[in-house]
């Protein structure tokens, strides 16, 4: 996703130095072009070579050494960057920039480029706290420089507030999105996403293997697209993209109320979720006991849960509902069924017994197949992949509607 970027990673002399080692690594991943300029109090933390293995790039860390190629250095970066990331950004930093202050390479740097620069502080709470520093943020925020917030949270020295550096996965999302076409912007989009859970006693439930992968990376991916985004999810071990409505369910029928509590204000309602289709007829209010040598088997009843693609397929109006169809056989035509009856206009099939595709991989192997009865079938793709494949596919009936 940031293919043909270059991106300037400043990296200072914080404990969370050895996270800049992960947002190097995963900016990598997206195929940006990554250079690390540390400070030399950075390279206390961490070794430039560490960067230089993971950038595939010299790291800079002295302004004076003579250069590599013919350019200034801080002017050839400063030129080249589209932006600029300064993460863990130290207290002395931001201070720096703020009053003017360019004595290393880092900040020369930064006062010579004309490209975004976004920092990611870190430190004690106290220190964040302190009036100097909030003038200081305050007043780079006026001259535009981006900041994204500290996370509120146990840091290195034991104290507990605000100051420990966000989340490597939450600088490389705002960066990507930050360099995404608002393609649905003023659009509300409901995700449906991992599996429900059906209460049997206060101990013991039925649930299938739904990990959520696929849902979050489409609210994800249409969070970065400008759409506003509620996700409903069951219960998952995925930590939610910041900046997202989430509503929390555990069972179909909570996942029923939460669609109804939004549907009639979204523009497009994507079904992810592998909701129960069936609970337990009657919950038992103490947990069920063996006993003993009385009981060899044990029978439990189940009754059908709503159909909630089908409730609201019904219901639609104007809305895009796309669905998904998890199936063992018979792919295509359990996916053209479940397409007519629910009044999709597109589902979404995939094989989960196939290797690369279905519940808990980061990929998929996926058919679409949509009301017209065109059928495309992917080769096996990462699941953001498909998200955006999906979301070009709303996009385009959106654009058809208006
Ligand atoms: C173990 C240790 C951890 C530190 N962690 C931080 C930190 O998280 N945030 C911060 O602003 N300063 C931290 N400091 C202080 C900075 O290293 C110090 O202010 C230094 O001058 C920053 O230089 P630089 O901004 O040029 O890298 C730490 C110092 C030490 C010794």
């Amino acid at each position: 996703m940031l293919r043909g970027k270059n991106i300037i990673v400043g990296v200072t002399g914080g404990i969370a130095a050895y996270k800049a080692v992960d947002v190097v690594s995963r900016l990598k991943k997206q195929n940006a072009n990554v250079e690390v300029i540390m400070t030399k109090h950075a390279t206390e933390f961490v070794t430039p070579l560490t960067f230089q293995t993971l950038a595939l790039n010299p790291v800079y860390v002295d302004m004076f050494k003579e250069p590599k190629n013919y350019d200034v250095e801080h002017i050839s970066l400063a030129q080249k960057a589209d932006l600029f990331l300064i993460a863990p950004a130290t207290a002395n930093i931001i201070g720096k920039i703020a009053n003017g202050i360019a004595d290393d390479l880092l900040t020369t740097t930064i006062m010579a480029t004309k490209s975004r620069v976004i920092f990611a502080p870190a430190m004690n709470t106290n220190m964040y706290l302190n009036p100097i520093v909030q003038k200081n943020l305050i007043y780079l925020k006026s001259l535009g420089y981006e900041f994204i917030d500290p996370e509120t949270g146990l840091l290195a020295c034991q104290t507990y507030g605000p100051g420990r550096m966000a989340e490597p996965i939450d600088i490389v999302r705002y960066i990507i999105n930050s360099f995404t076409n608002k393609k649905l912007q003023g659009k509300k989009i409901v995700v449906t996403a991992g599996p429900t859970i059906e209460p049997i006693d206060p101990v013991r439930y039925i649930t299938n293997h739904s990990s959520g992968k696929m849902g979050y990376k489409i609210a994800e991916v249409a969070q970065s697209w400008g759409a506003e985004v509620v996700l409903i999810t069951g219960p998952t071990d995925l930590k939610p993209p910041k900046g997202i409505e989430i509503i929390k369910v555990n069972t179909t029928m909570e996942m029923f109320n939460a669609v109804k509590s939004q549907f009639d204000s979204c523009q497009v309602l994507i079904k992810a979720a592998a909701p129960s289709d069936y609970r337990p007829e009657v919950f038992s209010q103490e947990k069920i006991k063996k006993e003993e040598g009385k009981r060899d088997e044990l029978n439990i009843r189940f009754v059908k849960n709503p159909d909630i693609a089908a409730h609201f397929g019904k219901l639609k109006k104007d809305q895009i509902m796309v669905g998904f169809a998890a199936e063992t056989n018979n792919l295509i035509q359990y996916a053209e069924s479940k397409l007519k009856k629910k009044n999709l206009d597109f589902i979404v099939a995939n094989d989960v017994s196939k290797e690369g595709a279905g519940f808990k991989t980061d990929t998929n192997i996926v058919t679409i197949i949509d009301k017209k009865g065109k059928v495309i079938e992917y080769p096996i793709l990462d699941k953001s992949q498909v998200a955006e494949i999906i979301l070009d596919k709303v996009e385009d009936l959106l654009n058809t509607k208006s």
